[in-house]
């Protein structure tokens, strides 16, 4: 019997409501397997910042540094509200990027997944979707512009300047190219490198690293696409990519983009993959126009726990189940209120419905 600590960091908005689904789905999993999950809720992000004057405490730090995995769901304010919280305290400053910080999760896989099946969600043509869209974006996610130096002022002249740095090392290139590299390896065998290299220094230092990683994959075919290009393609012609590597803000773009594809940043779960430790986490923000409604996608945070199953604790077998699960209550003619409107031929499913499907018909399979 495995036993595995998880913080529970449920966030801002949304965040608890599709934080309960992911812990039904948890407790299902025990039941089904081999495996205790120890949960702790701990407070992270905007909220955490009016209960206790921090976005990332302590406390919250020592729960996270004695978990197995972290589960952590969307934080931030809209934009009046942010105001209320000094800029550096700000959930996304004060809390995701110190947490990125904290445990190195320079790994950033974020899959843009969408089933032949499902194809009626996206806003792309049929024969655009054509078999379905499977990528795996990879990001870099604790370099670059994220985390170069930062500096706002007045300059000689009187006026207000700002200079932020991106910056990048060859060894954290690396690190990268070599995760990307190996993922490709194991799908299809093709790496669409992500680069601005006719402007940025940074993309040329990034693909002279690439080509010298790659030596050691040679099975891996490697294409070079400028990243506005990119941008298009994924519109146009977006079953041409499978493996995608990028930089950190060419990945924070260009993931959502990927949710666009698909019809909704409700798709989007993702894992954030450290040395020592990992965290999961839906790629999207914490919607609070919606929170409390029982509205929301939970598919992003169900996702991650799948993606928790295969990365953290070994159970790629039970993370395919979960998938399956979560595509047949859409496949079953149901949906929530972001991916289609009354009147489309489904029917719309609440926060709370679509988790209980989807524990429903992970129970109904065989482990
Ligand atoms: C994401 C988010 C974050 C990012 C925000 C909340 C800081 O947009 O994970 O993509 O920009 O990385
Ligand atoms: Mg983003």
């Amino acid at each position: 019997m495995n036993s595995y600590k998880i913080a529970l960091l449920d966030g801002d908005g949304i965040g608890p409501e599709i934080m309960t689904e992911a812990v039904k789905v948890l407790r299902l999993i025990e039941t089904r397997n081999p495996v205790r999950f120890e949960l702790t809720h701990t407070p992270f992000g905007a909220s955490a910042w009016f209960d206790c004057g921090n976005a990332f405490p302590d406390a919250t730090k020592a729960v996270c540094d004695a978990a197995h995995a972290i589960l952590k769901g969307p934080i931030g304010l809209n934009h009046e509200e942010s105001k209320k919280i000094p800029v550096d305290q700000q959930p996304e400053r004060g809390a995701l990027l110190p947490l990125r910080r904290r445990y190195n999760t320079y790994a950033n896989f974020r899959p843009v997944y969408l089933p032949k099946a499902l194809a009626h969600f996206s806003p792309l043509k049929p024969e655009v979707i054509g078999e379905g869209v499977d990528i795996m974006i990879i990001r870099e996610l604790v370099g670059g512009l994220y985390f170069g130096k930062k500096e706002m002022g007045v300059n000689a002249a009187g006026k207000r300047y700002v200079n932020e740095v991106l910056e990048y090392d060859e060894d954290q290139i690396r690190a990268i190219h070599q995760v990307a590299l190996a993922t490709a390896q194991k799908r299809k065998k093709v790496l669409h490198n992500i680069h601005k290299s006719n402007v940025l220094k940074s993309s040329v230092l990034w693909n002279e690293v690439l080509e010298e990683v790659r030596k050691d994959y040679p099975e891996v075919k490697v294409e070079h696409i400028l990243v506005d290009a990119a941008a298009t393609y994924l519109c146009l012609k977006p079953t041409m990519f499978d493996v995608m590597v990028m930089e950190n803000m060419f990945g924070d773009i260009l993931s959502d983009q990927g949710g666009g594809i698909l019809g909704s940043l409700g798709l989007m779960p993702s894992a954030c993959i450290g040395p020592q430790k990992a965290y999961y986490e839906p790629s999207h923000g914490s919607a609070p126009d919606i929170a409390g409604k029982n509205i929301a996608n939970p598919y992003s945070m169900i996702g991650s726990v799948a993606m928790m199953l295969e990365f953290s604790f070994n159970m790629p077998k039970e993370a395919a189940n979960l998938w399956q699960a979560m595509q047949s209550v859409f496949a079953a003619g149901f949906s929530t209120a972001d991916l289609s409107k009354p009147g489309s031929g489904v029917t719309m499913i609440s926060t709370r419905d679509f988790g209980d499907r989807v524990v429903a018909a992970l129970a109904a399979m065989p482990v």
